[in-house]
């Protein structure tokens, strides 16, 4: 028989405990800056050694975190499911911990592109500083969708969830459109859980809502999901 295809939709919230800052929990990367500043494209046109420092912090800080238990978890549903992440991080946490398929809506802080051409990706772990330039002689940028870029996954990301079995959703706030959309995609009567330490408001009552952290409750659910198939 066929496996069952799981869909999980991870933010920040999943990073949190490897040591990333979230968003827009009190002491959250946008409490200290400017959204518009560091992650739009106006922004970056106005000042981009500003925003480049920005992702420079953020790429650094990422070479010195590690997976954690929630990460982890979500591998080991891949023994007995067909699993999709479709992650809003820019972070690498899930393919370091062993996620095999990974999409990323926001982009990677893993990876440059050229500033004239989107498709012009190449692998990054360096700073990038002005003058650090493509290969087609333009300014190197972050592959990070700002405000008010298209985010080209989106589509991809909506197929997979128009398939799924089961829809987890994983430490996000759901503020951000098209993602915060994703499980309205997902068939009529499918389970969706969500891992989170707080209630978001308005939460359906259709939604199988378990509150706590990552490391807490995604071993827990994985648990729970892995006994299903026994
Ligand atoms: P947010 O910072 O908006 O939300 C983080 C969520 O994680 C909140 O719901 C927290 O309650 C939850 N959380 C905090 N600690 C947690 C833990 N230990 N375990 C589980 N959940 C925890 O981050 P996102 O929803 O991911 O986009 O933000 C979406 C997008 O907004 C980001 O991808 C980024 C940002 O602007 C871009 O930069 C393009």
């Amino acid at each position: 028989m066929a496996k069952q295809h799981i869909v999980i939709l991870t933010g920040a919230g999943i990073s949190a405990e490897s040591g990333i800052s979230t968003f827009r929990d009190a002491n959250g990367l946008w409490e200290g800056h400017d959204i518009m500043e560091v992650a739009s494209p106006q922004g970056f046109a106005t000042d981009p050694a500003l925003v480049l420092d920005f992702y420079n912090q953020r790429r650094a800080q990422l070479l010195t975190v590690k997976p954690n238990a929630g990460h982890t978890a979500l591998v080991s549903l891949e023994e007995k499911y067909d699993v999709t992440v479709v992650t809003q991080n820019v972070d690498n946490l899930h393919e370091e911990a062993g996620s095999t398929k990974v999409i990323h809506l926001h982009g990677e802080l893993l990876k440059a592109r050229s500033s004239a051409d989107s498709n012009a990706i190449v692998d990054w772990t360096e700073d990038i500083n002005i003058g650090t330039l493509a290969e087609d002689g333009s300014q190197l940028r972050p592959h990070i969708v700002w405000f008010g870029e298209d985010v080209p996954m989106i589509s991809t990301a909506v197929e997979y969830a128009s398939t799924a079995d089961i829809f987890i959703i994983i430490g996000t706030s759901l503020q951000v459109y098209p993602a915060a959309s994703l499980s309205q995609y997902v068939p009529l009567g499918t389970p969706i859980y969500l891992v989170d330490p707080n209630k978001p408001e308005g939460l359906s009552s259709h939604i199988h809502f378990l509150q706590g952290s990552a490391t807490e409750k995604v071993p827990e659910l994985v648990g729970m999901l892995m006994d299903l198939t026994d």
